[in-house]
């Protein structure tokens, strides 16, 4: 849809000469669409705009993968772009992770600012050999010497009745290695901002998005939308302020935790909804913070609860606040089990809304657990 706008625009105007300019009359055009009162825009489109921009900002910055060019992207993330950036610019690789991948990290090395595209992170375990021994070393093993100014993008997690091969979440694999920078936005203000962070960024960063989110809508401000706009890696949002309980989340999730945190309101619960952005590093110092204040802590992702990021904040959370906390630290993730392809055992498979509701009554005592309300 963007890309579509952005073309007529670019052929209705005077000059039609390609740019940034266009760009940001193409996405104000696009915003004038929604003529209410604030401004929205789709998780897909506020990606696209972040790679539009950046690509004419930085000659050296490409994309490539499966599909981005002439197909525009499985989740048209990459429309309009082959159009005005051309083969060169935007390619088309054959179906081979482990082949497009090396590429991608060489040309990092080398001067130049790949944007390698996974249709889904699944397949990118294909590839791992390169994330993870070549571009999160190589800065390490050449002493410094070696930048690998590299992102590796697409969606991971679970969408709806993809099985147990394509609905697993990458984030607390990745984020246990050093020398990768994880990032997973929620919003389309975080696709943006953490988009043109990432592509900026000299080390490699693995940008983890979700399937489910594209699609979906949400306001933004002027700021966002400027092509200056860059969110800091390593810097958490607290998306809804509260005082009682502490409620960690990431990707879809902090969207749950903020559904969870209105239920919670009408029974004079407020919830603090930490959006953490930055899977690596880690917002300890916001989480930190939060929890001196509400001293109860739930934390929410849709991966496996063994080594989970989870896992590592609520360990992070007792070294640091153990005089502070008022309940025990609680868990709520995906089951620790591959993922069932029937819709019901699915639904019974991931964090539901009112999972993070019983948990952080269980951890402010308003309810107290029998047997059967895990
Ligand atoms: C947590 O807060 C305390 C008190 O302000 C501080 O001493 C400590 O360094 C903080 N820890 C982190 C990880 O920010």
């Amino acid at each position: 849809m963007f890309g579509i706008i952005s073309h007529k625009l670019v052929a209705s105007t005077a000059g039609g000469s390609p740019g940034q300019p266009i760009l940001r009359a193409a996405v104000l055009a696009m915003m004038s669409n929604y003529s209410t009162a604030t401004k929205q825009i789709m998780v897909r489109e506020a990606l696209n705009s972040a790679l539009d921009e950046e690509m004419a900002a930085d000659p050296t910055v490409f994309l490539m993968g499966e599909e981005v060019g002439e197909y525009e992207g499985a989740y048209k993330v990459s429309k309009g772009l082959l159009r005005k950036y051309g083969p060169q610019r935007v390619v088309d690789t054959p179906i081979t992770e482990a082949g497009f991948t090396g590429i991608g990290v060489g040309a990092s090395c080398h001067g130049l600012r790949p944007i390698v595209e996974f249709m889904t992170f699944n397949f990118a375990m294909q590839a791992i050999d390169h994330i993870i021994n070549s571009a999160a070393k190589t800065n390490y093993m050449s002493a410094g010497n070696i930048n690998v100014p590299i992102v590796f993008r697409g969606p991971n997690g679970p969408a709806a009745g993809v099985g147990a091969q394509h609905s697993q979440i990458s984030s607390h694999w990745y984020s246990s290695c050093p020398g990768l920078k994880v990032l997973a936005p929620y919003s389309s203000e975080d696709a943006r901002g953490l988009l043109k962070t990432a592509i900026r960024d000299p080390d490699p960063v693995v940008f983890l998005e979700n399937e489910l989110l594209y699609g979906e809508s949400f306001p933004v401000s002027d700021e966002v939308l400027d092509s200056s706009f860059c969110l800091p890696i390593g810097k958490a949002k607290i998306e809804k302020e509260g005082k009682d309980v502490t409620i960690t989340a990431f990707s879809r999730m902090v969207g749950y935790a903020l559904k969870a945190a209105e239920i919670l309101e009408k029974e004079d619960l407020e919830a603090e909804v930490i959006n953490l952005r930055s899977i690596r590093p880690l917002d300890r110092s916001l989480i930190n913070n939060s929890v001196r204040k509400t001293n109860r802590l739930v934390t929410v992702e849709e991966g496996f609860p063994q080594h989970g990021v989870g896992a590592e904040i609520c360990a992070s959370v007792v070294e640091e606040n153990f005089n502070y906390l008022d309940a025990p630290v609680e868990r709520i993730s995906g089951a620790d089990a591959p993922m069932p392809y029937a819709a019901n055992l699915e639904r019974l498979a991931l964090p539901q809304v009112e999972d993070v509701v019983r948990a952080a009554r269980r951890a402010c005592y308003r309810s107290v657990p029998t047997a059967t309300t895990a």
